[in-house]
């Protein structure tokens, strides 16, 4: 039986239709994420009504932290990073099934405990419940977690339910192609691929969502859709933000494993893959893998595809800001990218020619994710000037995954006046101004469709691996050859001359968000 068969929530993109009885198990409870984005995803499901009735949070770190402490900081992160305001009748709710459980993650013992503390909490309801596991802990122990959950009975499935125990388990998704194969088989110990749900925020995005809309639902996108419109397409995660505190786990990552990796190629996934036979999760994910496979291996070296730097002094905001080198925790002679560039081609039918250049980093000029689509310019002659042949600028569709979530289309339109002269214009459509602007946040989205069983906004096993074997020749060359290449960017710029030089070579040139 396939799992659509089995699991009536399977069907269709996030369909909301309830979530069973569930307890989350959120381990690294005490940690970053979880204050940030987990408590207060809880909480506003919570308030939309959103969570089943029957709903237990459970948090389990190292720390010692008694139930009313746990919960206690719990409301803080609430009134700390929730988009709405913390009700005490919503969030009241919640707490009452809020508990902790203390213990070390490659300590068996304490899995035990774990164990009959869920058993405790069914026993008291009178009735299984689901139990969805949230590995939100550094890279490290996710092996031993993993194993624990198998070796303690926890990961069993019973009650003859599919779906009976998930895991749900965050970035970095290995660090190269072995370790996430490792990683893939660890789970696989474990659990069925059914039952894992891989985050990546990215595909938790209102805006990410609306690019299967935008190109599935609309008829005027997918007859153009292909190599013999579009010239050229440009992903961009910018970030203004620098390394901050984080110094100590970018050292182990850089861009290429932080940003490219995961987000930016899923961002490419979504728009170079084949229209899916449905929007079933495997149909999606089936269409995702296939593009990712056919991506041609990145020529790397000197004049190759790639791209990468570190941020140097500068300027953001008015204020000025220190290079990556003079940052906390980050060594005298790092090769740590915080900026990555790559010109990619996928080999198929649809874009045989057409570069994908995908940028990334740290510091730079603003915030902004975007995917720009590149059409090929009209032919000019009609509108010539008397110097200039063709004077006519390139229709460019650009997605706006943040900030000022939208969707913006250049069109060459005439400037009013007695003489024919042309001038690009910019067409826009923005999320905030047609449908408000406090949208569910993506970690909203993604526990609710975990407790549902809904995996289309996940990544699947094989979908990891593919991406990683892109990367991976990128990171073995870039450890050979040491700080040999590495460029630099002046902090709130736009990223290295090496970068300019990836897109000169077919006289592109990247666009200014
Ligand atoms: C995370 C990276 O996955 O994404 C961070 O580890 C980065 O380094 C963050 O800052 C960006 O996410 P967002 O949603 O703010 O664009």
């Amino acid at each position: 039986m396939s799992d659509t068969q089995r699991h009536p929530f399977l069907h269709g993109l996030s369909k909301h239709r309830g979530a069973p009885p569930t307890v989350v198990i959120i381990f690294g409870a005490s940690g970053d994420l979880t204050a940030r984005k987990l408590i207060p995803a809880v909480y506003n499901l919570s308030h939309d009504n959103l969570l089943p009735a029957d709903f237990y949070l459970v948090g389990y770190g190292r720390k010692p932290i008694p139930d009313d402490e746990f919960r206690g900081l719990a409301a803080d992160a609430i009134k700390e990073f929730s988009r709405r305001e913390l009700k005490p009748e919503i969030w009241d709710r919640v707490a009452a099934h809020t508990t902790y459980v203390a213990g070390g993650y490659d300590d068996r013992a304490a899995f035990d405990r774990l164990a009959a503390h869920i058993d405790a909490l069914e026993k008291k309801l009178g009735r299984d419940v689901q139990r969805l596991f949230y590995i939100s802990t550094p890279p490290s122990v996710f092996a031993p977690i993993l194993l624990n959950l198998g070796a303690s009975g926890l990961a069993a499935k019973h009650l003859g339910l599919p779906h009976h125990s998930k895991v749900i388990i965050e970035k970095p998704f290995g660090k190269d192609l072995v370790s996430a194969r490792e990683l893939n088989v660890t789970i696989r110990s474990v659990f069925e691929e059914h039952q894992v749900y891989r985050i990546d925020h990215y595909l938790g995005k209102e805006t990410v969502q609306d690019l299967l809309v935008q190109r599935f639902a609309n008829a005027i996108f997918e007859p153009l859709w292909n190599r013999n419109f579009i010239d050229s397409v440009q992903i961009t995660v910018a970030e203004e933000v620098g390394v901050g505190t984080r110094g100590g786990y970018y050292e182990q990552s850089g861009c290429l494993r932080d940003m490219i990796q995961n987000h930016t190629m899923q961002l490419l996934a979504l728009t170079a893959m084949e229209p899916p036979g449905s929007l079933h999760a495997e149909a999606i994910r089936d269409e995702k893998v296939k593009v990712l496979n056919a991506i041609q291996p990145l020529t790397i070296g000197p004049a190759g595809d790639v791209a990468r730097a570190q941020y140097a002094a500068g300027m953001i905001g008015g204020k000025a800001v220190p290079g990556y080198l003079e940052e906390e925790g980050i060594a005298a002679q790092s090769n740590t990218e915080t900026y990555a560039a790559l010109r990619l081609s996928i080999n198929n039918w649809r874009w045989q020619g057409v570069p994908f250049y995908l940028r990334s980093g740290k510091r730079m000029a603003r915030r902004v994710s975007e995917i720009a689509i590149n059409f090929r310019r009209p032919p000019g002659t009609l509108f010539a000037g008397e110097t200039a042949r063709f004077d006519l600028a390139a229709n460019t569709l650009s997605f706006q995954i943040q900030p000022d979530e939208g969707l913006s289309l250049i069109l060459n339109t005439k400037v009013p006046g007695l003489e024919t002269r042309t001038q690009p214009v910019k067409m826009s459509f923005r999320y905030a101004t047609t449908f408000g602007s406090n949208t569910a946040e993506a970690y909203e989205r993604l526990v609710l469709d975990a407790m549902i069983g809904d995996g289309t906004l996940f990544i699947r096993g094989d979908e990891a691996e593919a991406s990683w074997k892109l990367c991976t020749p990128v990171l073995d060359y870039w450890r050979s050859v040491g700080r040999t290449g590495m460029d630099t960017y002046a902090a709130g710029g736009w990223g290295p001359p090496s970068a300019d030089a990836l897109l000169a070579k077919q006289n592109h040139c990247w666009r200014q968000p």
